[in-house]
């Protein structure tokens, strides 16, 4: 389904905006390690949907942050993405070799390359949100760091994973894939809605709305992945599909099946825009967002 002419129009701008600052901020050295920045380019630019830049840069706007300097912790949450997708596709873990219409990083590489490229952009995300000639302000800085470090780590995005392997040998019930899909998947996306409130300077307890969309948007955003891995095109995923079943996976589609999936994916998205009812039409981008996240086909 097209997304609305608001999104469609952020959504180029956000993928150019963040190639061009990783392809700054990346310059090949001339030296032994160009090998390891070429890969590092090679899996972050010109790739996703740049959906976490996008939702912290629109956040960050909500609230009075200037582009620029919201645009540069959107390419540190992006590259904590890029990170992950490249160990998610590593023969150890999901074994994939098609990555947005390309070859996996260690197929276009070799794997000890792919390891260390997402080492590299993982440590990377943390220099550049640590950079106070990017963020003057040292309690933001401490902020930033302190949120995106909780989403990527044990309570985050890598405590998911984990859960996501062993659910391969066990039979998880609902609550326990939902707190799975919350860490694997929620945690990065809550982080970028959090990072831009930071930016924001938003006190926590002026957050509560924003974090309840974040957490609504980050469980419909794995149900519909689990749904296209059941369903989708893989031309338009640019990546395999039709994995999750047969390597044993508990999904939201294998135990609700896909129609009540749908639903709940649906339910998820209404109760997220319902957060964001007391904005106007300053938060029609958000809300906007939060459709294309059930919606989109890739
Ligand atoms: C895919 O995320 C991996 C999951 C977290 C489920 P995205 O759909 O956001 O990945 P991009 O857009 O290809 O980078
Ligand atoms: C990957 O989830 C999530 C992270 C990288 C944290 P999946 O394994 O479902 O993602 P895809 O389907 O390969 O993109
Ligand atoms: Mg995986
Ligand atoms: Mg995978
Ligand atoms: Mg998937």
């Amino acid at each position: 389904m097209p997304a609305s002419p608001i999104l469609s129009a952020a959504l180029s701008r956000i993928a150019a905006d963040v190639d061009a600052m990783f392809d700054a901020m990346l310059p090949v050295p001339d030296d032994a390690r160009a090998r390891l920045i070429e890969a590092m380019r090679y899996a972050a630019i010109g790739g996703g949907k740049r959906l976490r830049p996008l939702l912290l840069t629109a956040t960050a706007e909500l609230h009075g942050v200037d582009f620029s300097t919201a645009l540069r912790a959107g390419v540190a949450i992006e590259a904590i993405h890029v990170y992950s997708l490249i160990h998610d596709d590593l023969p150890c873990m999901d074994d994939d070799d098609m990555r947005h219409g390309k070859p996996t990083l260690h197929k276009a590489f070799d794997e000890a390359t792919a390891v260390l490229a997402g080492d590299a952009l993982h440590a990377f995300a943390f220099e550049v949100i640590a950079d106070p000639d990017l963020f003057p302000d040292p309690f933001t800085r401490a902020e930033l760091v302190l949120a995106l470090g909780n989403a990527a780590g044990m309570n985050g995005m890598a405590g998911g994973q984990m859960m996501d392997i062993v659910a391969e040998g066990e039979c998880f019930d609902l609550r326990t894939v939902t707190r799975l899909q919350q860490l694997k998947t929620g945690a990065l996306l809550g982080a970028a809605v959090e990072m831009g409130a930071i930016l924001g300077r938003l006190p926590p307890e002026g957050r509560t709305h924003l974090r309840g969309y974040a957490r609504d948007i980050g469980l419909a955003f794995q149900i519909a992945d689990d749904l296209l891995d059941h369903e989708g095109d893989e031309t338009a995923a640019g990546k395999a599909l039709r994995k999750d079943e047969a390597a044993g996976k508990q999904t939201f589609v294998s135990l609700l099946g896909p129609e009540r999936a749908r639903q709940q994916a649906t339910m998820l998205v209404d109760q997220a825009i319902a957060h964001l009812a007391h904005h106007g039409q300053e938060a029609d981008l958000l809300r906007a967002l939060a459709r294309y996240v059930v919606e989109r086909d890739r």
